[in-house]
């Protein structure tokens, strides 16, 4: 990442070689797959097995970024602690956003997923995964970096993440108790980060109930020209 050196190319091939039929079938496969995710604000206190979240970690950050600066950190937290602490403060915000800070019609349009300021999940979900988004970076020197395209960079990393999640069985909750500046203070991140998504993982509990919501059709989000 040195941005005055002369650029140096490799080779490149793409892994994946399907006939076309099979790239039909992938498509259709992952797809499937994809449909099937849920957010659910309910999680089992089922360990997650030893190594998961950080391959899936390493998938999110294989992904493309403006000039590849990789603008994010991801802390994990699974100490009951610290967890507890998140709850307190996040569910003190959500008090606040849900009593009056937020305007009417925002809580119009949460209305359907029957959200309130209780976040139970944040204690018995056996990871809470925040993830930071750097408008800059710190040289060792003091000196500040700036990084391109930063929200879509780490919208990026999120949504691979989330999908990594979700193809390895467990499920997520993108969180955003807003504000989320108590996430800096508690868990000593610096300055040039700000807390971009609380992603919850684990398992989903066995009873869980999701809201009966539905996802447009092709035709209403694709427009060929
Ligand atoms: C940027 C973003 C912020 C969100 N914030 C919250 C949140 O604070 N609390 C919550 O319960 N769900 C939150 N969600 C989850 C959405 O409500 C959920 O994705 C949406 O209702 C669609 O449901 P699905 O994920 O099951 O398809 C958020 C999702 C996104 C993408």
């Amino acid at each position: 990442m040195n941005a005055t050196s002369e650029p140096r190319f490799i080779p490149f091939t793409h892994p994946v070689e399907l006939e076309e039929d099979e790239t039909l079938q992938q498509a259709r496969n992952f797809r499937d797959q994809l449909q099937l995710r849920r957010t659910v604000r309910k999680f089992s206190s089922r360990i997650i097995p030893e190594g998961v979240i950080d391959a899936c970690l390493e998938a999110a950050g294989s992904a493309p970024s403006g000039a590849n600066q990789q603008p994010w950190h991801f802390v994990v937290v699974t100490d009951p602690e610290i967890k507890s602490r998140i709850r307190e403060a996040a569910e003190e915000e959500e008090k606040a956003f849900y009593s009056g800070r937020a305007p009417q019609a925002w809580l119009d349009a949460l209305a359907h997923l029957g959200t309130d300021e209780h976040k139970e999940f944040l204690e018995t979900a056996p990871a809470l995964i925040v993830i930071f988004a750097k408008n800059f970076d710190l040289k060792s020197n003091g000196q500040r970096v700036k990084n391109y395209y930063v929200q879509e960079s780490v919208g990026i990393a999120t949504g691979m993440l989330i999908t990594a999640l979700h193809l390895c069985g467990l499920s997520s909750l993108t969180h955003t108790p807003s504000p989320m500046g108590f996430l800096n203070k508690l868990l000593g991140r610096p300055k040039n980060e700000r807390a971009f998504i609380l992603l919850v993982a684990g398992y989903a509990s066995e009873d869980v109930l999701v809201p009966d919501i539905d996802k447009k059709e092709l035709d209403e989000f694709r427009t060929r020209v």
